[in-house]
Order: structure tokens, then sequence, then C-alpha cells
């Protein structure tokens, strides 16, 4: 990535992770998404609390997101229970706020949090937008299914076994399952494909978040943050 992109997602990404701030009231349960567009986000929340006082309590998607909101003195909560609104990023949004998830590995605790969720605001910048949603979905498994999974999978598209980035062997999730990165076309139907792939043995979760799982959607871009609404 050339300097300056990497600087103007900086931007962008800070910007409308300082807008998601709005949503945030005394008292509240709050969730809290994985990725580099919430680490933005936790920073901005992080000095909120201490600027407004606030009350809140933070349920963590990830033991990344828990470790660095603990740093930041952001109070956390490591039950999962009915939480007011969860912030969360994004790796693509199609036209309807369709969306993928998990390309950090977090999705199954996201989801659990988006289910758990009264609202859902996605925080994104512009080069996650897309007509419909294509390429990698990232798919939760038992490590004991792998081959069986793998074999169901390539009836959808192309699955590879995602390997870790910073040590020997496969990437293991925070729930110690194994991530398969399925390579697929053009998806006419999320909620469908999604329920499709649960079906599978051993597929724990997939990264199709259907909309209905979806409040509102914050774009940041250049000049400004633009708000979708389902
Ligand atoms: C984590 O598993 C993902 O679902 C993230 O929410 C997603 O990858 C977005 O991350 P960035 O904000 O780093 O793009």
């Amino acid at each position: 990535m050339r300097y300056e992109t990497y600087k103007y997602e900086r931007r962008v990404k800070k910007k409308v992770a300082k807008f998601a701030l709005k949503f945030i009231d005394d008292d509240i349960v709050l969730g809290l998404g994985t990725g580099s567009t919430v680490r933005y986000f936790l920073y901005e929340l992080s000095k909120y609390i201490r600027e407004k006082g606030l009350r809140i309590k933070c349920i963590p998607s990830s033991i990344d997101t828990e470790l660095i909101a603990r740093k930041l003195g952001i109070p956390i909560d490591n039950f999962l229970q009915e939480i007011d609104i969860t912030i969360d990023g994004a790796d693509k949004v199609d036209e309807n706020l369709n969306l993928i998830k998990g390309g950090g590995g977090a999705l199954l605790r996201e989801k659990l949090l988006a289910k758990s969720s009264k609202e859902v605001i996605i925080i994104v910048d512009e080069s996650k937008l897309y007509k419909k949603l294509s390429g990698i979905i990232p798919v939760e498994i038992v490590p004991f299914s792998l081959n069986y999974v793998l074999k169901e999978l390539s009836k959808y598209g192309n699955p590879s076994l995602r390997y870790s980035k910073s040590r020997y062997g496969p990437e293991i999730t925070d729930n110690n399952n194994f991530i398969i990165d399925l390579e697929v076309g053009e998806i006419e139907n999320p909620k469908e494909l999604e329920l499709e792939l649960k079906k599978i043995t051993g597929v724990v979760e997939s990264g199709i978040f259907p909309n209905d799982l979806v409040s509102k959607v914050l774009i940041g871009k250049k000049d400004k943050v633009e708000i979708i609404e389902r």
C-alpha cells in the first residue's frame, strides 16, 4: 500500500470512528467489534468515557479488542448479555447492507454480539462498499471436521484453510477453531447462503452477516460521514 493511501485510510477510519461516538449514551451496554477501524473507535471511546464520566459496560468480540480496551481503561465485561449498541467494522458491505466479516477471524463472537444487540452500527470507509457481495467468505469450523467441511464447501466455491501469519500452522480463533476462506462469485441471496453454510456439520459460523443484523452503516468519506439506515 502506498504511504499516501495508508495515510488517507487512517484519516477516514479515524473520522468515522469519532463520528460513531454520537450514538453512545451513558449507562449502556456496548458491544465492541474487532479490526483496525474499531481500534480507532476504542481510542476515541476511551477519551470520551473520561471526558463525559460515562458509566458504560463493554462486551468485546475478541481477545485482541479486549486487551486494547483494557489497556485504554475501557470497562470490560466478558459475559455475553443483552447489548444496547454494538459498534463493529466490516470487510465488505453491499447495496442492501448485507456484510462480509471475519477478515480478522473474530466472526463468531461478532455475530453473537450482533444477535444480542438492539442496534448494530457498522463503521467502514468507502473502499468497503460493493453492489453485491463476492470474494472471500471466512467460515469458522471445528478443527476435526476440516477435510469433510473442505469437501462440502467446494460445492459453493474454492475453499482454503487459513494459515497463521505469525506462527507455523493454521490460524486458531479465540474459540480454538480453524478458519476456512471460501472464495465465491457474486452472492445473489446472502441470507440463503448463510443458512446453507450453517447446515454443514462442522461449520460453526460464517462471515456472512445478512442485513437483518445491521441497523446502520456509517461510511467514512474524504470530507464527510454518510449514514445509511436499513
Ligand atoms: C474481524 O473479524 C472482522 O470482521 C472485521 O470487522 C473486519 O475485518 C473489518 O476490519 P478493518 O476495520 O480492519 O477493515
